[in-house]
């Protein structure tokens, strides 16, 4: 492992260009559960059934019920030394793109600020009749919130099944085209564009690493692998 690490350290510090990708695993040592592991059900739900339009127009109370349940849980936690880490390396790059596919906003809590939210934000709401979008911190949520016309708000995330908000999407490719080195982070990869981003990347000659305790099935496609929790790992690239 200790190879490793300084095999990425070295490419790091010849590198003119850095990409992190990161997923639910950054926020796992916080005390965020991820979607695929274990803790991911909630009241014996799968998120991946909640997260949906469907869900929404079905029962905008269960929706709200959960994302009230994460809002609550992330408004009382901190970001990990993983957040930290990545927070710093920003500021030892001159071209440097964070690319999170996680909506707790603990990135941006920990100073991280090139910044691509690719899921939007659990912090933000949406009418779903008339499209105005605007923060929103309160926990807990206790009557189904409102827009100033009436219509109902719903959280500010990519559900699945929607198209990823364009220009982020388009910033996060070109950002992947140009890295000389990029890191993974925390993300099973399952879920697109996750996998593409690495693809490109690494397609146009990027250095990839994968920071995952598990093997992912990007882990066959990356150059080099550290397998263990970002919270340890990743401040030994600082
Ligand atoms: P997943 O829950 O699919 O994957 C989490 C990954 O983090 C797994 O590969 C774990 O092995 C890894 N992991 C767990 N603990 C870790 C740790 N301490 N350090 C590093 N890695 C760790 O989450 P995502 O890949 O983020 O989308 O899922 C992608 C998207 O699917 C999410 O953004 C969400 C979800 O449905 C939306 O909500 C639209």
């Amino acid at each position: 492992m200790q190879t490793e690490i300084e095999k990425l350290k070295n490419r790091l510090l010849s590198a003119g260009s850095l990409v992190i990708l990161t997923g639910a695993g950054v926020s796992a040592e916080s005390g965020v559960p991820t979607f695929r592991g274990a803790g991911g059900l909630w009241q014996g739900h799968n998120p991946q059934e909640l997260a949906t339009p469907e869900a929404f127009e079905a029962d905008p109370f269960l929706v709200w019920e959960w994302y009230d349940w994460r809002r609550s849980i992330i408004s009382r936690i901190q970001p990990n030394p993983a957040h930290y880490a990545i927070a710093e390396l920003e500021k030892r790059f001159l071209e440097f793109t964070l690319i999170t596919q996680n909506v707790d906003g603990l990135h941006a809590q920990a100073g991280s600020r090139k910044l691509i939210e690719l899921h939007g934000s659990i912090w933000r709401v949406q009418c779903v009749e008339c499209g105005n979008s605007s923060e929103n911190r309160v926990v807990p949520i206790k009557i189904l919130p409102r827009c100033s016309c009436g219509g109902l708000l719903r959280p500010g995330v990519v559900w699945f099944g929607e198209p990823l908000p364009e220009e982020a999407l388009f910033r996060a490719f070109e950002a992947s085209s140009n890295a000389a080195v990029m890191l993974v982070v925390g993300t099973s990869g399952v879920v697109q564009p996750a996998a593409s981003l690495v693809l490109r990347a690494s397609g146009a000659g990027a250095f990839v690493a994968e920071i995952n305790p598990e093997e992912t099935p990007l882990s066959s496609a990356v150059d080099l692998r550290l397998a263990g929790p970002a919270g340890k790992l990743m401040p030994t690239l600082l």
